[in-house]
């Protein structure tokens, strides 16, 4: 099951209109300011431009926040994706030339199933679902997000790992050619993350593929992406070309270029201040300048189902 050739979407696959409008009437019902951007006359109609490919068989999930989600606008134009440069816009701006298909990816380590995986094969076994969730970047501003993707920990069980993996690895693709930002230096790259097998395995971590029903665009982290909510966003590594299961805590970029300022457990912590930002309170993306800042919650609200992950640990010392 290698490498495959990209299957086309099946006719049966488009979902049908009747089923879109009943989705949009259960929505509505529980509050989803969202719903009737996310599930109008189609894409074009939802303030999501035109040439968004839409995601079908998208489910909804109880692990959603309440929460009413930001734009797509504001979602898709003020991102950190340094690959394509170190401003808020950069991404936007200088990722049109980006490919995200065809693409594999690399699966290796402690592992019983390792190779090398289309994105096809990857997908495939797994139903998509949305899941609102709120996203606390380190620089004290925050965001909700319908993201569409699925259980970090489904993919991870279906290469068996063995019970040396104790942590798991990822890598976001080198392309300097397509990625303007990786002619510089700004970073090393490739650009990696990690999470302790724990974390990796925990329901809240999934990897989307999709924001507001339609695919990831390149800004976003294009096809594939990492997002683990009660996490600080710059755990969450975009355009992933390499899932390694290891023994050893595996490097991460931002704590090898500044490892005094962002640690590997990254967990959203009011009371650890960055020393450029304070912790306390966050900006949400989209609300009035001038508005009150928000109180920052422990774990970005999530402490409930991830607190127990930590038991024992210093998180000031683990920060
Ligand atoms: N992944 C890669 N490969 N390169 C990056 O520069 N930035 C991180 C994270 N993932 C980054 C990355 C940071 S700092 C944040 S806050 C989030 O992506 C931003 O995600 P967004 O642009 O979708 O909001």
């Amino acid at each position: 099951m290698l490498i495959r050739r990209p299957a086309d979407i099946r006719p049966s696959e488009i979902t049908p209109e009747a089923v879109f409008r009943s989705r949009r009437r259960l929505l509505a019902a529980a509050g989803y300011a969202g719903a009737g951007l996310l599930l109008g006359a189609g894409a074009g109609a939802a303030g999501i431009p035109a040439g968004h490919q839409r995601l079908t068989g998208v489910k909804e999930s109880p692990l959603s926040s309440r929460e009413t989600p930001n734009s797509f606008e504001d979602i898709t134009h003020y991102n950190n994706f340094y690959e394509f440069g170190p401003g808020k816009s950069d991404p936007a701006e200088q990722s049109a030339g980006f490919r995200p298909r065809p693409w594999t990816v690399t699966v290796d380590g402690e592992a019983g199933v390792t190779g090398r995986f289309t994105l096809e094969d990857i997908l495939k076994p797994h139903p998509l679902e949305e899941r609102i969730y709120r996203f606390r970047c380190v620089e004290a501003w925050s965001m909700v997000i319908p993201w569409v993707g699925f259980p970090l920990g489904d993919l991870l069980r279906r290469f068996k790992p063995t019970s040396r993996a104790k942590y798991v690895a990822f890598e976001t693709i080198v392309r300097p050619q397509e990625m303007p930002g990786q002619r510089s230096h700004v970073l090393d790259w490739p650009y990696v993350e990690g999470l302790t097998m724990a974390e990796a395995m925990h329901p809240l971590a999934i990897l989307a593929v999709g924001i507001y029903g339609v695919e990831l665009p390149n800004q976003n982290g294009a096809p594939l992406r990492l997002v683990t909510p009660w996490k600080y966003g710059f755990k969450s590594i975009k355009s992933i070309v390499r899932i390694s299961f290891t023994v050893q805590q595996p490097h991460t970029t931002w704590s090898a270029a500044a490892p005094e300022e962002y640690g590997f457990y990254a967990n959203v912590n009011p009371r650890v201040d960055h020393p450029r930002w304070s912790q306390a309170t966050e900006r949400r993306i989209g609300s009035r300048f001038f508005s009150p800042k928000q109180p920052t919650l422990p774990f970005n609200g999530y402490a409930a189902q991830v607190a127990s992950l930590y038991t024992g640990l210093d998180l000031v010392r683990n920060f």
